[in-house]
């Protein structure tokens, strides 16, 4: 089986050459192209790990997911849903657009940046400091690794350069889909998607989705029907305005980041983390998507 994945990972590797790396996020840039790494986890418990599977990048946007969780756990279905919609945008996962086009101005899902920083915006603490400590910790939970930390460099270019994640912030707080303090929800949001990961811990969140919100040692920490509706979301609407074409293509719920992850869930059967920084024009890793299209071919992976 090793053997088999790491001749399908130097094949995609090739890949990694005809797209780029994100920059406009200072340090992001700082990532090597043809880094691809794989790590899968079967609910067996078997391990494969190949390529740059160990090497950090920060999480982006892999962590709206698991702040959706988290904002359920703390809110109950109904309330998260009243601030964020359930539909795919088929824009550009920092739209602003359809926030004011659209008629009712809600943030259409939980998987963009409106919609994630709605969500964020939900997760109960006394401040900013601790609804992230509470965030980091349900992360760790999550990744099963207590090691979990932020990257200090990215968080601080999120929160430079992050203009148009607060405008989108300001507009929803004025339309009534943020409550409280908009630089607090955004100072979340910055650090959770700077938290830094690897493959594996990504495929341990991947896992526990897989199990429908079990972590490995049998602790359930989410309801079947929370761990439905975060891949659910991740079908329709995880891999950008690239979604259909990937559920098409690959079959799996999956969430990517602009860090160069891709979480992808086979339900009952395995979790897959994927890094792999060279990124398509949508943001989704090339190299990840291809590497995914020939496993799910290979080992009949789609879900539909
Ligand atoms: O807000 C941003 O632009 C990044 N922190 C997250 C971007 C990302 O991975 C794309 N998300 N849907």
């Amino acid at each position: 089986m090793e053997q088999f994945l790491n001749k399908l990972l130097e094949k995609n590797r090739a890949k990694c050459q005809f797209g780029s790396v994100a920059d406009y996020i200072p340090g992001l840039d700082k990532a090597d192209r043809n880094h691809l790494g794989l790590c899968i986890m079967k609910t067996d418990g078997t391990v494969q790990r190949v390529g740059d599977y160990d090497v950090k990048f920060t999480i982006q946007s892999v962590s709206k997911p698991l702040t959706l969780m988290l904002a359920i756990l703390d809110n109950g279905v109904d309330h998260v849903f009243s601030k964020v919609g359930m539909e795919p945008t088929g824009d550009a996962f920092n739209s602003i657009k359809k926030l004011e086009t659209h008629d009712t101005h809600k943030p259409f899902n939980p998987m963009i940046n409106a919609g994630a920083i709605a969500t964020t915006a939900l997760i109960k603490g006394r401040d900013a400091q601790d609804k992230f400590r509470r965030v980091l910790e349900f992360f760790r939970k999550i990744c099963e690794n207590d090691t979990l930390e932020i990257d200090e460099d990215i968080y601080r270019g999120e929160k430079e350069t992050g203009n148009k994640n607060r405008a989108m912030g300001y507009f929803m707080k004025g339309e009534g889909y943020i409550d409280g303090d908009v630089e607090d929800a955004l100072d979340v949001y910055f650090k959770q998607c700077s938290i830094l990961v690897t493959a594996e811990d990504l495929a341990r969140v991947a896992l526990f989705l897989a199990r429908g919100g079990v972590l490995s040692n049998g602790e359930r920490v989410v309801s079947e029907y929370v761990a439905k509706i975060a891949k659910t979301l991740m079908v329709t609407c995880g891999m950008y305005d690239g979604s259909g074409e990937f559920a098409l293509m690959v079959g799996v719920p999956s969430k990517s980041g602009v860090g160069g992850g891709i979480c992808s869930v086979v339900p009952g059967r395995m979790g897959i983390g994927i890094y792999g920084p060279s990124l398509d024009k949508k943001g989704n890793s090339i190299g990840g998507y291809s590497l995914l299209k020939d496993l799910s071919k290979e080992l009949s992976l789609s879900i539909f």
